[in-house]
């Protein structure tokens, strides 16, 4: 729809791969539509958060929610996204959280980004939207 979008990921070999094209899921059609907007430059992939960010106006979470011993979300690697956006983030952002997560979560990422905000001394505004899965 021409917004440009990156993808962030921590794990390198990843990220390499879909720089050189290699698409790790199948739908019919995405590895068209990731080449040719890798091609014209409207989609990117990069291990570096704070680069990703430095001009975006909105952020998806979508890391993993392993379920724990008890049965509940695991939401370490949400809240550790939180964490690096508060600390990496330049200007106002909408903050999606596309991760399978429980009512009540939002308010954990609004914390943890603001905690890292007040660490910086930083009166960075941002919103925090949550996406349910049915
Ligand atoms: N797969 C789906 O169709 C689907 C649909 C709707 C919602 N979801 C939800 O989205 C979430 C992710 O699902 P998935 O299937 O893509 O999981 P996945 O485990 O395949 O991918 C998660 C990725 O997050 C990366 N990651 C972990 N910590 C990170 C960090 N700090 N910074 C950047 N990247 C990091 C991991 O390296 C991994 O590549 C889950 O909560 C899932 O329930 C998935």
């Amino acid at each position: 729809m021409g917004n440009r979008v990156t993808c962030v990921d921590i794990d390198p070999v990843k990220i390499e791969k879909l720089n050189q094209g290699i698409i790790p899921i199948f739908e019919p059609g995405l590895e068209q539509m990731v080449l040719k907007n890798v091609k014209n430059k409207n989609l990117l992939f990069t291990t570096n958060l704070g680069e990703a960010i430095s001009d975006a106006e909105i952020v998806f979470i979508a890391v993993g929610t392993p379920m724990g011993d008890d049965g509940s979300a695991d939401l370490q690697y949400v809240l550790a996204v939180a964490k690096s956006i508060g600390q990496s983030m330049l200007k106002r952002l909408i903050v999606v959280d596309k991760s399978t997560v429980p009512v009540g979560t939002a308010d954990q990422v609004k914390a943890t980004i603001q905690k890292e905000l007040d660490l910086r001394n930083s009166d960075l505004e941002f919103d925090v939207v949550s996406i349910l899965n049915f």
